[in-house]
Order: structure tokens, then C-alpha cells, then sequence
């Protein structure tokens, strides 16, 4: 049986939520109690992903390497860091991650999105072909959105559809299975000039082997200052800070607690 690996994309530049992005990574930013990225990083732990590939922007790899790598230092999972210098399209990430993926599944999540849901079980349980996720938006044109039919089978996908086709819109979490590799690299750059994850569910979807399932809990990008904010304000509102694998908490207390050690040092 094929293991599933797990990539999470942190790179780019966050130019909207500049100034506070010219000092940190956005996904290193705060969302309520901890930094933007153990949010999906949590979802990949708690699905038992033990190998993680960190794609992250050159300028910020070390304060990645910093918090992740010291705290993930004793537990059982691995981390890997690979920096995306250019960002080309999320779909890059199965390219610069093709030798991580090896012979194996992926599931992807991106840096900023935050979930309600627990998806350990799909994840688990996936085997092969492509897995991905719609939920019902006001604003579909932006977002990749998935078209269903009235027995709700997924008939369309559209990257940021110029004109409606369905109100649901496709977050960033994807699991696919080992062909998404040679999918990447074979796929045509759209006129933003980058490889569209898009044009990789519909490679899934011609097949007939794509699986899109609906979910209602929050989702939540956190990309502009009031994106930022109200993601902040549902996480505490919802509780969601406490969804955290027992294994990210144990590693963020040691974490704390060797920091308060060091600080103390330093006062003496
Ligand atoms: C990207 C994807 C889009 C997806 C969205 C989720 O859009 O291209 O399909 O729905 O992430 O956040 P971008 O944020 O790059 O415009």
C-alpha cells in the first residue's frame, strides 16, 4: 500500500498584507494563539502524515526552520524544507516535490487555509485517483469552483470562473495519487503564466477518477487584513485552537517551556 506524504506550501510574497509581511512569512503571522502554519500542519498530523515538505520563500526559510524544524526535533515526524525562489502556481509544488513524493500519495494543503472539519478519515483512507473539496462561497468567481450535476457528481471545474457556474469553491487541500508528478510537469501554464492546480483536478476529473466532497464547518483564508483578523476571531470564537493533535501541543509546551528557560538565563 502506497504511504501518504504530505507538502505544504508556504512561499510567496503576501504583498497585500504588507508592512507585516516585509519582517515574517505571512504563515508565520499569528491567527488568535499560534502561527498561521500549525493550522495545516495540524491537519496533517492528525491525519498521521509523518513525512512533511515545508515549500517555503528564500527569504523566510529560516525562521521556518527555526520554530518547525526545534520543535518537530524530538517528535516523530519529519520535516523537509525546499524553497520555492519563483512562485510559479501551486501546482509547482508537485514538481519541486516529485523526489519527496517518490513512489507515494500526496495530500496538499496551503500555508493560509484553516479548517473546522477534521479530514483525518478521507485522508486515511484515500487510495488512489484525487480527492479534493467544495464548499459553498458568495464569492465563487474567487476560487477554483467545481460544477455538479443534479445527482451530485462533479461535471466542471473552473479556475476563477469569469462567468457563474456554481457557487462552490475548491479550498486548498488536495490528495491525490502518485500521477500528480507527471500531471504537473506535463501541464500547460494558463495566462497568469503559472501551472494551475486547476488544470490538475481536471486531469483527475477526464479520468473519471476524481472525488469531490462537500463540508459545511469553516473555512478560512487568511490573505488580507480582515481576512487575517476575522480568521483570528473564529478560531477563538469556534474553539477551533483547540482541535490541535495532542503531539503539536506536547511539541509547542517543550517548546515553550525551553524558551522560558532561555529567556530566564538571560535575566540572571
Ligand atoms: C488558489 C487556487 C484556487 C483555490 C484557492 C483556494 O487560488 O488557484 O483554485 O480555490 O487557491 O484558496 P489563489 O489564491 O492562488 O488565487
Amino acid at each position: 500500500m502506497n504511504k501518504m506524504k504530505g507538502i505544504i506550501l508556504a512561499g510567496g510574497t503576501a504583498t497585500r498584507l504588507f508592512p507585516l509581511t516585509a519582517t515574517t512569512s505571512k504563515q508565520l503571522l499569528p491567527v488568535y494563539n499560534r502561527q498561521m502554519i500549525f493550522y495545516p500542519l495540524n491537519v496533517l498530523i492528525k491525519a498521521g502524515i509523518k513525512d512533511i515538505l515545508m515549500i517555503v520563500s528564500p527569504e523566510h526559510s529560516g525562521q521556518f526552520l527555526n520554530l518547525l524544524g526545534r520543535i518537530f526535533e524530538r517528535h516523530d515526524v519529519r520535516l523537509e524544507f525546499k524553497v520555492q525562489s519563483v512562485p510559479r502556481g501551486l501546482a509547482d509544488a508537485f514538481i519541486l516535490g516529485e523526489n519527496f513524493i517518490d513512489n507515494d500519495n500526496v495530500t496538499m494543503i496551503l500555508g493560509d487555509n484553516i479548517f473546522e472539519d477534521d479530514f483525518s478519515r478521507i485522508i486515511r483512507n484515500f487510495r488512489s485517483g484525487g480527492q479534493i473539496f467544495a464548499k459553498k462561497v458568495p464569492d465563487p468567481e474567487r476560487y477554483g469552483v467545481v460544477k455538479f450535476d443534479e445527482s451530485g457528481k462533479a461535471v466542471q471545474i473552473v479556475e476563477k470562473p469569469q462567468e457563474w457556474i456554481s457557487d462552490y469553491a475548491i479550498p486548498g487541500l488536495y490528495i491525490y495519487d502518485n500521477r500528480v508528478c507527471r500531471a504537473a510537469r506535463n501541464a500547460q501554464r494558463s495566462e497568469r503564466g503559472e501551472i494551475e492546480i486547476t488544470t490538475l483536478h481536471n486531469y483527475y476529473l477526464e479520468k473519471g477518477v476524481l472525488q469531490v466532497s462537500t463540508f459545511e464547518g469553516e473555512w478560512l483564508d487568511a490573505g488580507t487584513f480582515d481576512t487575517l483578523l476575522e480568521a483570528g476571531r473564529i478560531v477563538k470564537e469556534k474553539e477551533i485552537y483547540k482541535n490541535f493533535d495532542p503531539q503539536i501541543e506536547k511539541a509547542i509546551e517543550e517548546f515553550n517551556a525551553e524558551l522560558k528557560t532561555i529567556a530566564k538565563k538571560q535575566l540572571l
